[in-house]
């Protein structure tokens, strides 16, 4: 018997995706590329360059105008940049409001909330109303929210650009720590470059107008864990996305 190991199917395939909104000018163009299952990838470029637009094609929710996507068969868990909970249901409400979303069976999902909570350190807030809680609180219950959607890829845009820096980095340590646990594919949107390399195996830089991938960076863990390397990396791609942004100012 012989047994063949093919290298496993990536999360997500991009092949020459071009985007334009009706009427409008090409957003995206000639974007291609492939994210490993379990890979955590930032993308990074100026405002307005097709960032949202990217990941709004990867959810489906936006038709590709050429090219095509592949991505896994359950589609995508999405999580804002505004937490967007509904106000008059709890935290834990609003975990359970996703489970049930999924058809997960009542008896089990008081279970499975609580356990989400305890996953993004909200345990003892699962009670309070969005309006009760801190903006990192609501961040970390739309967290759960999204793991509650129990799929394999999760897709971030600037989920903690309204954050103090503080609160944004006791996020990211949770957000690794939920990746790492959960083995989750994560595409996270971010125009901060440092938190890029904080949270990302690879960054991608866009262009303008249109928005092509201009550059991408792996960040090891070596990288990572070396804080002059990682500042020099930080700086390298600052320097890069400066030029990109004053291209098109
Ligand atoms: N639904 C839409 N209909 C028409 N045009 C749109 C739509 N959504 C976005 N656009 C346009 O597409 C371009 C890219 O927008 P997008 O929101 O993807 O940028 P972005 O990189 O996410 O920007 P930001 O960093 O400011 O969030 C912009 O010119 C925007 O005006
Ligand atoms: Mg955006």
């Amino acid at each position: 018997m012989t047994t063949t190991t093919a290298p496993e199917a990536p999360s997500v395939l991009i092949e020459n995706l071009a985007k334009a909104y009706p009427g409008g000018p090409t957003v995206l163009e000639g974007i291609t590329t492939s994210i490993a299952r379990g890979e955590f990838v930032c993308i990074l470029g100026a405002s307005g360059c097709g960032k949202s637009t990217l990941l709004n094609v990867l959810a489906q929710l936006e038709p590709p105008t050429t090219g095509a996507i592949e991505v896994p068969d359950d589609g995508a868990a999405f999580m804002f940049q505004e937490a967007s909970l509904l106000p008059w249901l709890t935290a834990r409400g609003n975990v359970e409001l996703a489970l049930r979303l999924r058809g997960v069976p009542a008896r089990e999902r008081r279970q499975a909330a609580t356990e989400l909570l305890h996953l993004v350190h909200l345990g003892e807030a699962g009670g309070k109303r969005p309006h009760q809680l801190s903006g990192g609180m609501r961040q970390r219950t739309a967290l759960a929210r999204a793991l509650a959607q129990d799929r394999e890829l999760l897709l971030m845009d600037e989920p903690f650009g309204a954050l103090d820096a503080i609160t944004r980095d006791l996020l990211h340590d949770e957000l690794e720590r939920v990746w790492k646990a959960t083995g989750r594919t994560i595409v996270f949107v971010t125009h901060n470059v440092r938190e890029a390399v904080r949270l990302g195996q690879r960054v991608l830089l866009l262009s303008s107008r249109p928005g092509r991938i201009v550059e991408q960076w792996q960040v090891t863990d070596s990288i990572r864990n070396d804080a002059a390397a990682a500042a020099a990396l930080t700086r390298d791609i600052t320097d890069r996305l400066r030029q990109e942004i004053s291209h098109h100012a």
